[in-house]
């Protein structure tokens, strides 16, 4: 069928043409601003899941509720490279100007601006992230150096500069796995202070399973002040619809046949349906899709998902990684010990340690609990066996 009129999404982040599943989801998030800009508390969210299952996404729809709701949503995406002391200041400056702009801030508002630039000049001296903020910095605010107090400092003075223009502030944080533990501490520690002062400012976060730098007591604090909502495969009912409802718009149909094959390939995974959908929708005459186009489809599935979401993952992995994961692989799909995946090597779990802890700091993999790994992305055991072969005296 017509190429120029295919529905599907299948890229990173994109918003699929209908968001099957995620009803309770978006709904939880619109009450809790609803609640803070009333006065009272909510617990913060964290969104966990494995890679391709709309994270991305349902972050982007939470920014839309955000501004349906009068907020003001600040997105970013942490990642290994960006320093995140200079990031969070210069989101601050950001919330800050969008919630009032200058030429209308009251009180609170230049103290808030006060408070960013002492803050900003404490995590960059040369003062590059203090453009606009022409006002004397709070010295002696958010300038401890340690981002624990500082942080939460700068989340109260944007907050009571948001209360003051009757508005809240929501901070939308992407890959959070990629923060440091002294970071994702910071983080928790602020959001906690402005729960303590009733503020309205809040924080939602999308991550990997998992989290490494939610560790001990961490963990237990951060359980108190956020809600963990873990999503992946799309139930039945929901997968069938983001496989037909996107096509329903253009007036074609699926087959029963064909859903049920696409289902059982997919897993309801959102990533793998967008690209079958895809695959059927170009592969077929239509207005039907019928089972024969979904089974004419499949390869052109799995050398897309080959050649963009899963080698997408590999480009920055060494060979020792690679071989690392083709034996893990070669286990299957479930969590795996890591003395099972060593033994596959002829290798002791000690002489393999490294090499599974770097896999973990670059998200590929997961620990679901102590002594255990699983891989962050969908049936990539499959790819690794098709991809490669097990080559057991290639690590060190
Ligand atoms: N609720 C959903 N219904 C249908 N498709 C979805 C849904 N959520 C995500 N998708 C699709 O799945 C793919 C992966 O979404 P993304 O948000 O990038 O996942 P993640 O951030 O978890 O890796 C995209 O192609 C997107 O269009
Ligand atoms: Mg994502």
């Amino acid at each position: 069928m017509d190429r120029a009129r295919n529905p599907y999404t299948p890229n990173a982040g994109a918003p699929p043409r209908f968001l099957a599943g995620r009803a309770q989801e978006t709904e939880d998030f619109r009450v809790l601003l609803q609640r803070l800009a009333n006065g009272y508390t909510e617990q913060s969210v964290i969104i966990t899941g494995l890679r391709g299952v709309g994270k991305t996404v349902l972050l982007g729809q939470y920014e839309r509720i955000a501004e349906d709701e009068n907020w003001v949503p600040v997105v970013a995406e942490v990642s290994k490279n960006t320093p995140f002391g200079p990031q969070i200041a210069n989101l601050s400056r950001r919330a800050l100007f969008q919630v009032s702009p200058k030429a209308r801030w009251g009180e609170r508002a230049a103290q808030a601006a006060a408070v960013i630039k002492s803050f900003s000049l404490s995590v960059q001296a040369d003062g590059a992230m203090t453009a606009g903020l022409d006002v004397e910095p709070a010295w002696g605010t958010a300038d401890t150096g340690s981002l624990n107090d500082d942080l939460a400092d700068v989340f109260q003075a944007i907050g009571e500069a948001a209360a003051e223009k009757k508005r809240g502030v929501v901070f939308l944080f992407d890959e959070i796995q990629f923060l440091a533990k002294t970071e994702l501490e910071a983080l928790i520690g602020a959001v906690h202070r402005t729960v303590q002062r009733q503020l309205p400012v809040t924080f939602a976060g999308a991550g990997l399973p998992g989290l490494p730098g939610l560790a001990g007591n961490a963990k237990s604090y951060a359980e108190r002040l956020f809600k963990f909502s873990s999503i992946g495969q799309l139930p039945r009912a929901a997968a069938v619809q983001a496989i037909v409802e996107p096509a329903k718009v253009e007036g074609v149909t699926f087959s029963p046949e064909a859903i049920e094959f696409i289902l059982a390939y997919t897993e309801g995974y959102p990533y793998f349906i967008q690209e079958f959908g895809r695959a059927a929708w170009n592969t077929a005459d239509g207005p039907v899709i019928t089972l024969v186009d979904a089974e004419d489809a499949l390869s052109q599935v799995e050398s897309e998902l080959d050649g963009s979401f899963f080698q997408a993952r590999v480009q920055r992995t060494t060979p020792d990684e690679l071989t690392y994961m083709r034996a893990m692989a070669e286990l299957g799909s479930a969590e795996q010990k890591a003395a099972d995946v060593a033994a596959v090597l002829h290798k002791s779990s000690e002489q393999l340690g490294p090499i599974r802890s770097r896999l973990i700091a670059k998200g590929l993999l997961y620990t679901p609990r102590f002594g255990y790994a699983k891989f962050t992305v969908p049936q990539f055991d499959r790819f690794m066996r098709r991809h490669m072969t097990l080559d057991i005296e290639s690590t060190g």
